[in-house]
């Protein structure tokens, strides 16, 4: 793995420290933009091939203005499509996830689709001019299923998940992911507020002393934040030979059984991967956790995960995970506050910009690759209503026209 570092990532934002100026946090334009070309270009982690098992089973994910669902077809195969039906618009498959038999069935007039996305039938076809079948079935997006992950792709192409992924891989293909199965419910928190809040405080290990004192019980000074020179960014702490204050840390560290699949290397360690834009997939000794952050509108964003564990019916094993289980969600919901707190500060008056340390350089990777896509995010000042769109291109077409000469 090869690492950067924050002196190269700060100058790469010109040696500035301020981050993205506060009307980046307050601007439905900007949402709309980032939603086009940050959300519909990148890929998208859906689930685990174990949450839809078998033919038929489906998972949906809103996301960005757009709808999409993954199914299983009769061979086996993932298919991922836009989840709306050809005929007005609505969605063929319902809720998070579920089970849709043969075919999927809209539940507005009752149009079905096969499981490969093509159209079946048309109730009451007779009624409509002549149809031709071929051409409205369902729209497909990129699916890629990668260490028994699935992720989809609206648009926009180049690498592939693996690709993408490719300095994470000898580490994550330690943890055996495509034979793990779903941990208990997959979880949710829906924000009033801008996807890059949520995101900040995700990037930086800074806040883990004061802001988490759990965690910080757990691993102490070892907690480290990296970026790799692809961009991705890993973080990890080590429990190992550490006195631990509170109980919780204590049983989860007595819990854990000796024997484990890993190597040495890896059973002590917490380790979070972070892929731009908002995808981090957290490794540990027992079980795993993948979530992400993602604007749905203006001012509205999600972060949500789901955990995955190899089958394992020692007790040792399952109070381990119950007692992880407590460990993270009192980090979330501590995260969850401080998000709001640091969120409604950007629409203070008196907010005049962050200061990032050494130490939150995983914030700074962050903007700097949405600078390299959205260079409006750049400007001091927001651009007069109505034209964020329009500067931004001409910004594009300024830096092509720099790099040619
Ligand atoms: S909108 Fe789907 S059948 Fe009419
Ligand atoms: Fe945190």
């Amino acid at each position: 793995m090869k690492f950067t570092t924050a002196e190269a990532l700060f100058n790469q934002a010109g040696g500035k420290r301020n981050g993205l100026p506060a009307w980046c946090y307050n601007n439905a334009e900007l949402t709309q933009l980032e939603m086009e070309q940050v959300f519909l270009q990148k890929w998208i982690w859906v689930g685990h091939v174990s949450d839809i098992p078998n033919a038929g089973d489906y998972q949906c994910l809103d996301i960005a203005n757009e709808r999409a669902v993954v199914v299983r077809d009769n061979n086996g195969n993932l298919g991922a499509f836009h989840n709306l039906c050809r005929h007005r618009g609505s969605r063929v498959a319902v809720g998070d996830r579920g089970h849709c038999g043969n075919a999927l069935i809209c539940p507005f007039h009752g149009w079905s689709y096969n499981l490969d996305g093509s159209l079946k039938n048309i109730p009451r076809s007779n009624a409509f001019p002549e149809i031709d079948k071929d051409k409205l079935g369902l729209k497909p997006l990129d699916c890629e299923v990668w260490h028994g992950l699935i992720f989809i792709r609206f648009g926009g192409e180049g690498k592939s998940v693996a690709e993408t992924y490719r300095e994470a891989e000898q580490e994550i293909g330690l943890y055996r992911i495509e034979d793990m199965q779903t941990y208990d419910e997959p979880w949710r928190f829906d924000f009033d507020l801008d996807w890059k809040s949520v995101v900040d405080i995700d990037n930086e290990g800074y806040h883990v002393p004061k802001g988490h004192p759990g965690l910080h019980d757990l691993t102490g000074p070892t907690y480290t934040d990296q970026v790799l020179e692809s961009g991705l960014g890993r973080s990890y702490g080590s429990f190992k030979n550490r006195q631990h204050k509170i109980p919780l840390n204590q049983n989860y560290v007595s819990s854990l059984p000796e024997s484990n699949y890993l190597p040495e290397s890896h059973r002590y360690l917490w380790i979070y991967w972070g892929m731009f834009p908002g995808i981090v997939i957290t490794l540990f000794p027992d079980m795993i956790e993948v979530y992400q952050v993602y604007p749905t509108g203006y001012q509205k964003s999600v972060m949500a995960g789901a955990c995955y564990a190899l089958p394992d019916e020692r007790k040792q094993m399952q109070k381990a995970r119950a007692l992880n289980r407590e460990i993270n969600m009192a980090v979330g919901n501590e995260d969850v506050q401080l998000i709001k707190w640091a969120a409604e500060g950007m629409r203070s008056s008196a907010f005049d910009e962050v200061l990032l340390s050494d130490l939150e350089l995983g914030i700074c990777s962050f903007q700097n690759q949405l600078r390299d896509l959205i260079p409006v995010v750049g400007l001091d000042q927001a651009p007069e209503s109505g034209n964020l769109k329009q500067v931004n291109q001409h910004l594009v077409d300024q830096r092509k026209l720099t790099s040619v000469a």
